[in-house]
């Protein structure tokens, strides 16, 4: 399964980078302007930190703005990905970028039947909102079980990216049911490595190895 980082802050996505263990960011207006940055520049300053598909989504709401924005963006970096929204007009515009070869991940997805067209549209990824979906009452992870088997019946590539991810059991969760891909906030992912045990434990080796009096060198 793939670690994508769901943030704008570079600090964070060069920190994440450093680790050897991020495949890719997103990003969204809303992070964008958490970022205080202009969209253009930290989309391509992101694009320098990571190899990997760099998710920056265009706000027009039409095919044609949406094109017009998705050339744009798309000449930023070869590891754009343009992120559009599941609407008849995003599913068209995925359709025709897929086709030119641009990766896309097609966003605010709430049902299978979305991820389904999404897929048919040739996305190169589908973003569910597990979170967001939880926030409604209904089990987010449902969801993605649901596109995981409509994925597997047809064969489609389209990579299940699990996003509006909260907390490690979606992690968890997503990796059971085999999701491609999950974008989390920062600090759920470092939250990740955390073990009060782990902790503990390396609390006690060490207070047990000062005993010995040795150095390692
Ligand atoms: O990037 C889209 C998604 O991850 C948003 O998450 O927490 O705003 O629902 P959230």
């Amino acid at each position: 399964m793939k670690f994508f980082v769901d943030t704008a802050d570079t600090k964070e996505i060069a920190d994440l980078a450093d680790t050897g263990l991020l495949d890719g960011v997103t990003t969204n207006p809303s992070l964008i302007a958490k970022s205080g940055r202009n969209f253009l520049e930290v989309v391509k300053e992101i694009c320098a930190l990571t190899d990997g598909p760099v998710s920056a989504e265009v706000v027009a709401p039409d095919f044609d703005g949406m094109l017009r924005e998705a050339e744009i963006v798309r000449k930023l970096a070869p590891n754009v990905c343009v992120k559009l929204p599941l609407t008849m007009d995003g599913l068209k515009a995925c359709k025709r970028l897929t086709n030119e070869g641009t990766m896309v991940n097609v966003t605010l997805c709430f049902s299978a039947n979305q991820a389904l067209l999404a897929a048919k549209a040739g996305a190169t990824f589908i973003s569910p909102f597990v979170g967001r979906h939880d926030d409604t009452g209904q089990d987010g992870m449902d969801l993605i079980e649901d596109i995981r088997l409509i994925y597997d019946n047809y064969d489609f590539t389209t990579q299940i990216l699990v996003a509006s991810i909260r907390h490690p059991i979606h992690i968890l969760q997503s990796a059971r049911i085999g999701a491609d891909v999950i974008t989390a906030p920062p600090a759920v992912l470092k939250g990740l490595a955390k073990h009060p045990l782990t902790d503990k434990g390396l609390e006690l080796f060490l207070a047990d190895w000062a005993k010995t009096g040795q150095t390692i060198a």
